[in-house]
């Protein structure tokens, strides 16, 4: 059956009555979808059938065929030939398709996306296992004499039989798998972005800086610091609160502690006044002492967390309830959003860190089904609170799964490798996910350097800093941090830093319009080169750079590295810093000295920066530099709008077009009667071969760090 453009429904046995698409619908049945090419198989050629341990799906594979996606995977890229396993999982530490979120949808270069719908811990077995005798007569007969060696003992024998998918849900009898056209990945993603409701649109303040400050930190220390950043020009939008301020945290009572936060209305205030927005940490688990206890109590898991409860949000009273709390007593108060903490279960944590699976909600899910459903379900509780009173919010969350583009928030997690952060990063815009690769422990200032230079060009720039009272540029030894004691580099080091935090801030224009084409188009703000550059065999195994926007390609340096090596997808590309222009279609050894990061501009882009301000101000405007580089044609759409309310929905938004033209000529033209946001104060045409350095804003080019 088709239900909307380029989407398909099959449906196979009896489904759940409690699916993500039927919980968080609508089907995409609004969304705009374009038409796509057909599927690249028929209903005819998928067998499904009841077993003792579930129902079972196989559909055909054929033997080159790639497959990406399965949500924010942190071991691998390309998962043909896997066993993925969707059961989410807080500490992700082998490669077994577990996550914090992991999304039963993949992509395949055969030109399709696929979803099953459903909560349950699927398995995808992605041809790795033939269906007896089908190897039989297609392999070649063994020498009688062979030579030993371990290789050949595990080689893998190509077999030349049909290859399968399948696909083997647990505790169920059947379930709906929804079909996305391609006839590209790209395609195939855009569609089931859209068909979750379209991509997520930030305010335009989330996308400034984020700090995180020590969960230990009262109220004086809070504003202290906020006062700090200011005095020192670090730009930092968002103060987030850790546990601290809860007078329990685990569970929560979502309750001010005043022993650390004596006057919170006061510190909204102060926070506000100097444009700063707030962040408050949590997580669900109800502690016996929270005003929500004996409301939620009747509506509950039949186990506790932490000693507390957990609301069955699955029902809509309950997140009635829940969200209605927040609204009341920190959304009307002026806190602007949450980090939603721990809902992504634990099975190698001692103690009471989550439900069982056996546990049973009143809305009739299971454990297993809500230890899927939780995440999800606490982002809409809390994005509805926002949305009731017409504003925006943006956040952090532990856990999701699919269908869940539109929903505000960025999973982070506790794991820590760099390299792998940013696996996630690449792997996370195939699913309708984002993701932040934290800046937070770190093994030394190096490392602090090289993890800002990637989170800046992330979906949210987030310094979580909750276990230090210092800034990190300040100290990155948490003990020394937490004495006091200032690292000898301190200086170079914040000067660096403080260029990355600027360099945020110039990003905010062009990446706004990224967020943009992510809600109305479903195109992913950051992602993975496979889906921009498909049909090259070399763009489809880098699992180590991706796009960042339309224009700019990032390859991030991890610690220990004086150089790495960039592959410059086909097409031309200029040097973000120094504007020197490269052919692609090659491998590039880049020089990375500790103040840079190799970022390319594609040629034909037209790039808009913005002059760094402190924070985002809610009427201000931005002074752009736009960029063209490269010779032909080109244009870039920028949005405006209010940044914070929901008006855009109700078309409430300017665009304003800058092209240039075959000749070179620029312009600008603006559409729409909303106040204009961005005043451009200079075009720069980049259309050479200079090697020579040219500062793009404020000069971190001409930098120079002495390490
Ligand atoms: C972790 C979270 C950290 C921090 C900590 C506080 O679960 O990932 O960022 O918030 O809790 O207990």
């Amino acid at each position: 059956m088709k239900t909307v453009a380029g989407v398909y429904r099959l449906s196979l046995g009896a489904a759940e009555k409690t699916t993500p698409v039927k919980l968080f619908g609508p089907e995409g049945a609004q969304a705009p979808l374009a038409e796509g090419g057909p599927p690249p198989f028929g209903a005819g050629s998928i067998t499904s059938r009841v077993t003792k341990r579930g129902f079972v799906i196989e559909l055909p594979m054929k033997n080159d065929e790639d497959f990406y996606g399965f949500g924010l995977q942190f071991h691998s890229f390309n998962h043909a030939g896997r066993r993925r396993f969707m059961k989410v999982n807080s500490d992700p530490a082998a490669d077994t398709g577990e996550s914090h979120a992991p999304v039963p949808f993949y992509v395949s270069t055969a030109g399709y996306g696929l979803l099953v719908d459903t909560f349950r811990y699927v398995t995808f077995y992605l041809g790795t296992s033939g269906a007896k005798g089908s190897s039989k007569d297609c392999v070649e007969p063994e020498k009688e004499h062979r030579e030993f060696s371990e290789q050949s003992l595990y080689a893998l024998k190509r077999a030349k039989n049909e290859r399968r998918i399948l696909i083997e849900i647990p505790h169920c009898h059947g379930a709906d798998i929804y079909f996305f056209e391609g006839p590209s990945m790209l395609d195939a993603v855009c569609r089931y972005n859209l068909f979750s409701g379209g991509g997520c649109l930030p305010p335009l303040w989330a996308l400034g800086n984020w700090y995180r400050v020590y969960g230990g930190a009262n109220q004086e220390q809070v504003v202290k610091l906020a006062k700090q950043f200011r005095k020192d020009d670090m730009p930092v939008d968002v103060i987030g609160l850790e546990p601290g301020w809860h007078t329990h945290s685990y569970s929560c009572t979502y309750l001010w502690n005043k022993a650390l936060f004596s006057e919170p209305e006061e510190l909204l205030r102060e926070l506000k006044s100097r444009g700063y927005h707030l962040n408050l940490w949590e997580h669900v688990f109800v502690h016996p002492s929270s005003a929500l206890y004996e409301k939620l109590e009747s509506c509950s898991g039949d186990y506790e967390v932490w000693g507390g409860l957990v609301p069955d949000l699955a029902d809509t009273k309950v997140r009635d309830l829940f969200g209605g709390y927040h609204r009341e007593n920190f959304v009307d108060k002026g806190v602007s959003g949450f980090k939603l903490d721990e809902c992504d279960n634990s099975d190698f944590n001692p103690s009471n860190w989550s439900f069982p699976e056996l546990s049973a909600f009143p809305s009739g899910l299971d454990g297993e089904q809500m230890h899927s459903a939780l995440g999800p379900l606490y982002q809409r509780t809390i994005e509805k609170t926002f949305r009731d009173r017409g504003i925006r919010t943006f956040g952090g969350v532990r856990s999701s799964w699919a269908v869940a583009a539109g929903s505000p928030f960025v999973l982070y997690s506790d794991l820590y490798d760099h390299r792998q952060f940013i696996r996630a990063l690449v792997n996370s815009g195939f699913s309708g996910l984002l993701w932040t690769p934290e800046v937070r422990s770190c093994a030394d200032s190096e490392d602090f350097i090289r993890r800002l230079q990637s989170v800046v060009f992330s979906p949210q720039s987030l310094l979580n800093c909750w276990r230090i009272p210092n800034p990190p540029w300040f100290q990155t030894d948490i003990e020394k941090n937490l004495a006091g004691e200032q690292m000898p580099e301190s200086d170079c080091i914040t000067a660096i830093a403080k260029k990355y935090l600027e360099l945020r801030m110039a990003l905010i224009p062009y990446l706004y319009s990224s967020f943009w084409r992510y809600r109305l188009e479903g195109l992913p703000p950051v992602r993975s080169l496979a889906l921009d550059y498909q049909y090259d065999d070399r763009a489809r195994s880098v699992d180590d750079h991706y796009m960042f926007g339309d224009s700019l390609m990032v390859a991030p340096v991890f610690r220990g590295e004086k150089s790495r090596n960039v592959f410059l997808p086909l097409g031309e590309w200029y040097d973000f810093w120094t504007h020197e222009r490269f052919a692609g279609g090659q491998v590039l050894a880049y020089e990375t000295p500790l103040e840079r990061i190799p970022v390319f501009v594609k040629s034909g882009s037209i790039l808009p920066l913005a002059e760094p301000v402190q924070f985002v101000d809610e009427n201000g405007i931005f002074n752009l530099i736009v960029f063209c580089f490269g010779g032909g044609e080109k244009h870039f759409t920028l949005y405006e709008d209010d940044g914070i309310s929901l008006a855009h929905e109700k078309g409430r938004y300017n665009t304003f077009l800058l092209v240039q033209d075959k000749a070179g000529k620029v312009n600008a033209a603006r559409t729409g009667t909303e106040p204009p946001r961005y005043d451009i104060k200079e075009w720069k045409l980049i259309d050479g071969e200079s090697n020579a350095p040219k500062p793009t804003f404020g000069g971190v080019v001409n930098w120079k760090a002495e390490t």
